[in-house]
Order: C-alpha cells, then sequence, then structure tokens
C-alpha cells in the first residue's frame, strides 16, 4: 500500500449526480458560521474547470482522455494555486470541497478505463475526511430528470455504472487512514446534514 499524504482539516464530499451534496455544503457553510472555513468545488471556477464545464455541456468537443487531463490540471491548480486549498489550510481554514479525485476515479474510469485516471490522480494528497454520498441508480436518475439541464454523464445507463465505480474507488482507500464516512443519501436532508456535522465534530482539529 502506498504511503499517502493526508491533509488535515480537508474535507471531501463525493457522490453520484443528484446525491444532494451541493445542497449539503451549503448547509454546512452556514452552520459553520464564523469558523474559519473555506467551502469549494471541483471543476472549479478557474478558466481549466470552465472548459471542462463547456465540453460537459456539450460546447466544446474533447476526447474522454483529454477531459481526464482537464480534471487533473484544474484539480491540480485548486490544490497548488494561488488562493487554492493549500494556501486555505495553511491559513488555518477547514476546507471543505464537493468532488475530489474519487470523482475522477469513479468517472473517468468508465470512460478512459481506471489506468489513466490512477495514473493521474494517484500522487494528490487525501483529504483527512472523506463524506460519500450513497445513492441507488435509480434515485440518482429520478432526481436527474426532475431537474431539467443535463450533462454528457446524466444518463441512466452511464449513472448506473458510476455507482459501481464509486464504491470500488471508495474501497481502494480503505486502509489510507482516511476517515471515511458513508452517508444514505435517500435519506432527508435534515439527517444528513446532522450525520454530516457529528462526523465533522469527532474529527480531531
Ligand atoms: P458537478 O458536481 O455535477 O457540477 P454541477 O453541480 O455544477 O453540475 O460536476 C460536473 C460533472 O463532472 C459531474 O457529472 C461529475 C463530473 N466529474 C468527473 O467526471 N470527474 C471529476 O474528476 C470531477 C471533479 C467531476
Amino acid at each position: 500500500m502506498k504511503n499517502y499524504d493526508i491533509l488535515k482539516k480537508f474535507i471531501v464530499f463525493e457522490g453520484q449526480d443528484g446525491a444532494g451534496t451541493t445542497t449539503q455544503l451549503k448547509l454546512l457553510d452556514k452552520r459553520l458560521g464564523e469558523t474559519p472555513h473555506w467551502v469549494t468545488a471541483e471543476p472549479t471556477d478557474h478558466p481549466i474547470g470552465k472548459l471542462i464545464r463547456s465540453v460537459l455541456m456539450g460546447k466544446t468537443e474533447a476526447q474522454p482522455e483529454t477531459l481526464a487531463r482537464l480534471y487533473a490540471a484544474d484539480r491540480h491548480e485548486h490544490l497548488f494555486g494561488k488562493g487554492g486549498i493549500r494556501d486555505h489550510l495553511d491559513s488555518g481554514n477547514l476546507v471543505v470541497c464537493d468532488r475530489y479525485v474519487f470523482s475522477s476515479l469513479a468517472y473517468q474510469a468508465i470512460t478512459c478505463g481506471f489506468p489513466l485516471p490512477w495514473e493521474l490522480n494517484r500522487d494528490f494528497p487525501l483529504p483527512e475526511c472523506l463524506i460519500y454520498f450513497r445513492l441507488p441508480a435509480e434515485v440518482s436518475m429520478e432526481r436527474l430528470n426532475a431537474r431539467g439541464e443535463r450533462d454528457i454523464f446524466e444518463n441512466s445507463p452511464f449513472q448506473q455504472k458510476v455507482n459501481e465505480r464509486y464504491e470500488r474507488a471508495v474501497s481502494l482507500f480503505r486502509e489510507t487512514g482516511m476517515r471515511i464516512v458513508e452517508v444514505d443519501a435517500t435519506a432527508s436532508v435534515e439527517e444528513i446534514h446532522g450525520r454530516i456535522w457529528r462526523a465533522i465534530q469527532e474529527l480531531p482539529i
């Protein structure tokens, strides 16, 4: 087993489309109140993240392998760029991020096979805590259907595979020292928020 760097006070939310990570990020942001913190997400608002969204919306063409590299480039900048994750952690903030390497290991493993996203992501440091929102693929699709606009990944056969791949991606990190908190994403918004809040309070920070 590889020795991973674990970034203290760095928390990541992961889950397939429709799992509710964005709603929970907003709630947590509010609840953290005056506690020094920064909430953020991938793909980012950096030009690389914007290019990714343009590909996802079908406005720019790119090969899946190119997209895999764009996600990794966006992540590198997000972590190490000025005003990014590392800078915030160094200034004493708790950082909560919606999606991280586990998204690449789930989604890009489907479109490109596992070796490329693994190669591109294996050296990134891990968060202290991963909050994994587990959602059956059917529920994910019901929620996406109710939403309207869809990106290239938001269809039923793909979501079925994402589900499987997420489970595998998360399992790879069980022995790394990163804390993994699994959340039933079909529970109510309040219940999920309560579970996340308790998990964060249990962290040695
Ligand atoms: P998403 O969090 O759904 O953004 P938004 O809420 O703004 O639509 O992310 C966009 C898509 O990108 C989502 O389908 C998951 C996918 N994705 C990857 O395929 N690989 C990655 O590494 C990341 C971070 C996201």
